[in-house]
């Protein structure tokens, strides 16, 4: 039997990795794409992953969101391998609150728009028409609670506080695109999906202790792996096109 072919950006860190490794070690079914800028950390993840003894398979591939030639070629190089995809997991992103060494509020903003949602926009496009030849297709954007203005304007949610607004900003903007991608995709066979992975261990804010864990409060990226994870098996299927997490759904 052909595996199912997944695609992950970012996947040399995090979330990404951590749901590379809950992809290899459900099945021998799955044939896992991680992706990155750096081809390196891809192969010393794609490593630590195997040595832990998981069943699927799993590949690098060199894919710079931020770089239109780089998308191009990562796309041509999978249609070559592959000549399809079947899931492609949007997840590489980055928060504007690492960029300490960017004083400007404009070079800030644009390093966070250009890798959170011109990234994940052109890498969709890219690898649409591979989606396109799956007979059981999923888009999965990794977005977070943070982009909801619903819970950002509600003062009695967790989420209403004044930081974070150029990461907001980017993860709503992230959603926009998604819902339009359902409506365009729904009826072509591509399952589009919006999830926030909730608040886990990784890199994004910062490579302490204290940042990787936000002080504590943070779960391990594993349950985030295994929410999108449950997505490609088809378990959330009635919550295509919604903003879905762990436990249930969020409002936009
Ligand atoms: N962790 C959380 O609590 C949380 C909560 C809500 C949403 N999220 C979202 O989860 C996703 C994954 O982040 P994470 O938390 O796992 O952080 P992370 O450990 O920093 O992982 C982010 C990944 O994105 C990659 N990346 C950054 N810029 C890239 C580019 N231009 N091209 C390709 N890859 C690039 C990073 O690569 P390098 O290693 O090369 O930098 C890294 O592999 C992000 O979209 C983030 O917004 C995370």
């Amino acid at each position: 039997m052909s595996p199912t072919i997944v695609l992950i950006t970012g996947a040399n860190s995090g979330i990404g990795c951590a749901t590379a490794k809950v992809f290899a070690s459900s099945s021998s079914d799955y044939h896992i794409i991680v992706a990155g800028r750096n081809l390196k950390n891809c192969e010393t993840a794609v490593s630590e992953i195997k040595a832990s003894g998981v069943k699927g398979n799993l590949t690098t591939l060199l894919l710079d969101v931020t770089s239109q030639e780089s998308v191009d070629t990562a796309a041509s190089e999978v249609e070559k391998q592959f000549g399809r995809l079947d899931v492609l997991i949007n997840n590489a992103g980055i928060s504007d609150t690492t960029l300490t060494e960017v004083p400007e509020f404009k070079k800030r903003l644009d390093a966070v728009l250009t890798t959170n949602i011109t990234g994940p926009a052109i890498v969709s496009l890219a690898f649409r028409h591979l989606l396109f030849k799956s007979s059981n297709a999923y888009s999965i954007y990794v977005s977070s609670g943070l982009g909801s203005i619903s819970q950002t304007a509600d003062p009695s949610s967790l989420r209403y506080n004044s930081g974070y607004t150029v990461y907001r900003l980017s993860k709503t903007a992230l959603n926009m695109w998604a819902i339009q991608e359902y409506k365009e995709l729904k009826d072509k066979g591509v399952k589009v999906f919006i999830m926030c992975p909730g608040l886990v261990r990784s890199n994004l804010r910062g490579k302490t202790e204290d940042k990787v864990s936000a002080g504590g409060h943070a779960q391990d990226p594993t349950v985030s792996g295994q929410t999108i994870l449950s997505i490609a098996e088809g378990k959330r299927d009635a919550d295509a096109g919604k903003f879905v997490h762990k436990d249930g759904l969020y409002e936009w």
